[in-house]
């Protein structure tokens, strides 16, 4: 084989293994690209505590609560991790919620009913995630679960692998608590720049 020939079939695999290896991996962590973020998610960011400092991506739900629009901007607020867990019934720290975001777990009742909950006591948005291992690099699409009840706060889903790092990070820290900034404004941040949680593996 002489060099030259060589050098076509080094270039052509170079060309065919990187772009094959690149999109498996988005794949793997978001399942849509940098375009497709920008669409329809929103992203917050953890000011406090340090170890939590990154910003994160959530979907909004599909067809209940209010939009994350222009005139949703919640700054400096707590993210709290509702007692018990799942918030289906009134929280121990609906004290610590009020004005600030409310962080719960899926189950036990609809996505709609922890942000009724929520709402109720003052939250003035709701953060769903599911640490379940089977469905920790999901996002789960929370629809309407058709009942009566309207609901005015925005809810998103945040991916289980980030809820479960902010959960544990907190307990290992005996924190109540983060400080969060909601929504962030990234559409001319480019991917590699958004400060995404290490553990995603970016
Ligand atoms: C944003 O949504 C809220 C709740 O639906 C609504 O009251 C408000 O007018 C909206 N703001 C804008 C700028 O669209
Ligand atoms: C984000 O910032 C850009 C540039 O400042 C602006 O054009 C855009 O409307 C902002 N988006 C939101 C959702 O605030």
């Amino acid at each position: 084989m002489n060099l030259e020939v060589f050098y076509q079939i080094a270039c052509l695999f170079v060309f065919v293994i990187v772009p094959s290896y690149t999109g498996p991996n988005n794949l793997h962590l978001d399942g849509v690209s940098t375009a497709e973020i920008i669409a329809g998610d929103v992203f917050f960011e953890i000011t406090d505590p340090v170890e939590l400092e990154y910003t994160y991506r959530v979907r909004p739900a599909k067809d209940f609560g209010a939009p994350f629009n222009e005139s949703f901007m919640v700054k400096n607020a707590a993210l709290v991790p509702v007692v018990p867990r799942y918030g289906c019934n009134e929280p121990e720290n609906y004290d610590e919620i009020e004005g600030n975001v409310a962080f719960v777990e899926r189950g036990e009742c609809s996505f709609k009913r922890k942000t009724m909950m929520a709402e109720r006591i003052g939250a003035r948005a709701i953060i769903i995630t599911d640490i379940s291992k089977a469905n920790e690099e999901y996002f789960i699409e929370m629809i309407d679960d058709d009942s009566e009840e309207e609901v005015n706060i925005p809810a998103a889903f945040l991916m289980g692998k980030n809820g479960l790092m902010i959960t544990k990070t907190l307990e290992r820290l005996k924190r109540k608590y983060a400080i969060i900034n909601i929504p962030v404004n990234l559409t001319f941040t480019p991917a590699h720049k958004m400060n995404q949680p290490p553990w995603l593996g970016w």
